[in-house]
């Protein structure tokens, strides 16, 4: 019922978004909302090839040796399994690189929620200095050098190679790049057993009992909000992240500063660390062993996707399938 109250909405407010010229991807995994597509940046066949060669092509980094796959790495969840990575000439940064899955569903881009869209966040990996230290004009004429590069633009863009082109088909590849289908999904969409009985704790435990859900809130398990949770060095609001498939995203936090999911819920277990601004719906909780073991294990495999884009080399985009 929910659901279809759900679709109801989407359906009558669909022609409404689109009649300010956005469109959606409505083909999403079971769980997950459309994805918009701003109507400047449609998706086509073309452009989402020309956009996953460039996310997996060195070049676009000063040296030649970094590329977006080098911080979101497919096998290591589409981030890097260090609380930091490397960019160029051995550079790091100060953050965890986040997974870039369902990207295309959160509304504030960067821990700090500083960037609104996929095409304004794509060219600053680019010129940042720790990242890939690139000059967006220097970088048009490299690829224009290249005759392959000139083709697939005009194929996709009917037009030449330029900076704001990089972006929106980096952008449509981004937006392609899903997953759901998790036990939490089914049963949130009506498949009563498809959480086994601890899950089904453990659920209970992250909205009811420990207010996970206050903030990682259904569906996307986020509320598009920035929060002090009292990680890092000093008082900061930070993004709330989704969850999903949290397995592969080892570290966490916007600083990579915890290493465990089971160290995860000891921190907020504790109220986290205690500071002004710290927000007021971070608190001592008591949870007992079990209920730890319970929401550890929800948070495992209750938000496991079915099925996960894996891919080799920067080659068709293949799925690995979870088991059961
Ligand atoms: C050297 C490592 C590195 C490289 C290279 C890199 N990124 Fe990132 N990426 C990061 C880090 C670190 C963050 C978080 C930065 C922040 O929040 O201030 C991030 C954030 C993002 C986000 C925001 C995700 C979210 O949930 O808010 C997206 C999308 C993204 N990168 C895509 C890309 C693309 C596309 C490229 C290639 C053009 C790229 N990145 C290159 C490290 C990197
Ligand atoms: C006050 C809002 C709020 C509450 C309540 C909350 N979270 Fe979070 N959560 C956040 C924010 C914000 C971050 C990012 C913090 C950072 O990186 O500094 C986060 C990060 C996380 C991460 C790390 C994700 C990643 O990709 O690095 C996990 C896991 C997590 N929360 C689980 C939980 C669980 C489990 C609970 C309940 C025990 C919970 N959260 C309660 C807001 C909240």
């Amino acid at each position: 019922m929910v659901s279809r109250l759900f679709s109801l909405t989407l359906l009558l407010l669909a022609p409404l978004c689109a009649a300010r010229g956005d469109d959606f991807i409505s083909d999403v995994p079971l769980g997950l909302d459309w994805v918009r597509v701003p109507a400047e940046n449609p998706q086509t066949d073309a452009k989402l090839k020309l956009g996953r060669r460039l996310f997996f092509d060195p070049q676009l980094s000063r040296d030649r040796t970094i590329s977006c796959a080098s911080c979101h790495d497919p096998q290591q969840g589409w981030s890097v399994s260090t609380p930091v990575a490397k960019g160029v000439n051995g550079r790091q940064g100060e953050r965890n690189p986040p997974s870039i899955i369902n990207t295309g569903l959160q509304h504030l881009l960067f821990w700090d929620g500083r960037a609104r869209t996929l095409e304004e966040q794509v060219l600053e990996p680019i010129q940042n200095r720790v990242e890939m230290d690139m000059d967006l004009g220097e970088l048009e004429q490299r690829l224009a050098a290249d005759a392959s590069y000139v083709a697939q633009f005009q194929t996709a863009f009917a037009g030449p190679i330029s900076a704001e082109r990089i972006a929106q088909a980096i952008a449509a590849f981004e937006r392609t790049l899903l997953a759901a289908e998790t036990p939490y999904d089914l049963f949130r969409n009506g498949r009563a057993t498809a959480l086994d009985d601890q899950m089904s704790r453990g659920s209970s435990v992250f909205f009811s009992r420990a207010n996970c859900g206050d903030c990682h809130i259904a569906k996307v398990l986020t509320d598009h909000q920035l929060h002090d949770t009292g990680i890092g060095a000093s008082p900061q609001k930070i993004r709330t992240p989704m969850l999903r498939d949290l397995e592969r995203t080892a570290p966490y936090m916007h600083d990579g500063s915890i290493a465990t999911l089971k160290e995860v819920i000891d921190y907020y277990d504790r109220g986290g660390n205690r500071r002004e601004g710290l927000d007021v719906r971070m608190r001592p909780l008591g949870l007992s062993e079990a209920e730890k073991a319970d929401l550890l294990y929800f948070l495992e495999a209750g938000l496991r996707s079915r099925h996960y884009p894996v891919t080799a080399g920067g080659g068709d985009l293949g799925e690995e399938t979870s088991a059961g």
